[in-house]
């Protein structure tokens, strides 16, 4: 049985106080029956953070890692370091690093690799933009996002990993998928990692994320192939947050 699990991504937003305050309001609201629990905070404010979170339900992540292992890269953060601080989680691939500062499917699968190698959890963010659905070029995109990685760390790498379907079109538009949409797409990718590896399919957590808010969450999350979802704006609020976390 796959755990639900509820990432929330803050992206480049708040302060170091609006920080603290907003993750002690997710821990105070997490219960027993709530999914597994995880904000990927800004880098600067991960060692406050890693204060915070100890000892408790909700787990740390970062939003990007370096897609090399150390030394003259200026600006970039290694998977070292965030392991360090605490980070059980990196995100690796989000469309908005695709988009805005070149990631590529190799340097995401590097990305995703240097994770692996000190024991962070990659969660790969794959997904298509209105353009390539509308040409009906889905599950193309999928195919060529996945195999990047699979190519450059092998099926078996996967068991310690988190992937993400994140349509591009839904990313903090307003507009999310529509259950059947998103299960669909779940569905086709875990048929594709089952092609190559049944077991590490079935275990796999793929999580929803595109404006997915309290109201939607629930029926998301009912959906067989949904394990639980990466959260953006609605994730900058411990309420709507917290609802979400209990949509499981
Ligand atoms: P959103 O962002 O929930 O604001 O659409 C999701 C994401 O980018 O991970």
């Amino acid at each position: 049985m796959r755990r639900s699990l509820v990432v929330g991504n803050w992206k480049m937003n708040g302060t170091l106080a609006s920080a603290e305050a907003l993750a002690k309001g997710v821990i105070a609201g997490l219960s027993p029956s709530s999914a597994d629990a995880a904000i990927c905070a800004p880098y600067v404010f991960l060692p406050k953070l890693q204060d915070l979170v100890k000892g408790t339900n909700l787990a740390l992540g970062a939003q990007n890692v370096a897609d090399k292992e150390s030394g003259a890269f200026t600006g970039e953060i290694s998977a070292a370091m965030l392991s360090e601080v605490g980070c059980k989680y990196a995100i690796v691939g989000h469309s908005e690093r695709r988009t805005y500062y070149g990631d590529t499917n190799e340097s995401v699968a590097a990305r995703f690799c240097q994770a692996l190698s000190k024991g962070v959890i990659p969660i790969l963010c794959i997904g298509e933009t209105l353009e390539q659905r509308e040409q009906d070029q889905t599950f193309a995109v999928i195919d060529e996002q996945l195999a990047a990685v699979i190519n450059a760390a092998g099926i078996a790498a996967f068991a310690g990993a988190v992937i993400a379907y994140e349509p591009v079109w839904a990313i903090g538009t307003g507009k999310t998928a529509t259950d059947e949409q998103a299960q669909e797409v779940h569905h086709y990718i875990r048929q594709y990692l089952a092609a190559k590896d049944q077991t590490i399919a079935d275990n796999m957590q793929i999580l929803y994320g595109g404006s997915a808010k309290p109201d939607n969450a629930k029926g998301l999350f009912a959906m067989p192939d949904i394990d639980g979802g990466l959260i953006g704006g609605a994730s900058l609020d411990a309420d709507s947050f917290l609802k979400i976390c209990h949509s499981v």
